[in-house]
């Protein structure tokens, strides 16, 4: 058992899973798939970043994209304690996001239990008149979803174990990590 290190993150983590180098290579060719998949749509992209997870991807990922496009942030939180869902999801003001009419793509860190992701694509489609926003994440885990969603785009499918570092955090920390590693046991 260890316990969190007060100031050196680094110290804390016990297993490297994803390297800095292999997600810059991933994001290379993802973000390749999704330029030639909008490449002819007739109008600009609206990109919807899932704050705060979602935030290192999306500043990596879309400096990639060489799309006409806007870039809307919209936060959500699960209420996590610990390592958990609570089940339940708060999500920020929507209501000025340029999406009628538009092609939307929602980013976000992870597929986890799918709450977060269901509740931002239904809540978006209300104000879509019909058309579909398409999600793009990071990571996918490989575990039974609570809410029935998927992801169109994804990096890296991983195994279903709690992992920190490239803008996902366990109590606030370990986001700026440029790598995503699992935490010492006992943290
Ligand atoms: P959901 O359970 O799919 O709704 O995921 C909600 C949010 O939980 C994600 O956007 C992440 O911010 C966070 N989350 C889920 N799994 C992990 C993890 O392994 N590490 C850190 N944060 C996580
Ligand atoms: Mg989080």
């Amino acid at each position: 058992m260890s316990e969190a290190s007060p100031l050196n993150d680094e110290a804390d983590i016990g297993r490297i899973l994803l390297t800095a180098e292999t997600i810059e290579k991933r994001l290379d060719e993802l973000a390749e798939t999704i330029t030639q998949d909008y490449r002819s749509q007739a109008q600009p992209l609206t990109v919807v970043v899932i704050l705060t997870g979602a935030l290192v991807f999306a500043a990596d990922l879309l400096r990639r994209i060489p799309l006409a496009m806007r870039i809307e942030c919209l936060s959500a939180s699960s209420y996590y304690s610990g390592k958990q869902t609570s089940g339940q999801v708060s999500l920020g003001q929507l209501d000025h996001l340029t999406v009628s009419g538009r092609p939307v793509l929602i980013l976000d860190d992870i597929l986890d239990s799918g709450l977060t992701l269901h509740a931002v694509q239904s809540r978006l489609q209300e104000r879509m008149k019909g058309a579909q926003a398409k999600i793009c994440v990071l990571l996918r885990k490989d575990r039974p979803r609570q809410a029935q969603v998927d992801a169109d785009y994804v990096a890296f499918d991983i195994e279903n174990e709690f992992i920190v570092g490239y803008g996902l955090d366990f109590s606030g920390r370990y986001r700026n990590l440029p790598y995503i590693g699992v935490l010492k046991d006992g943290i």
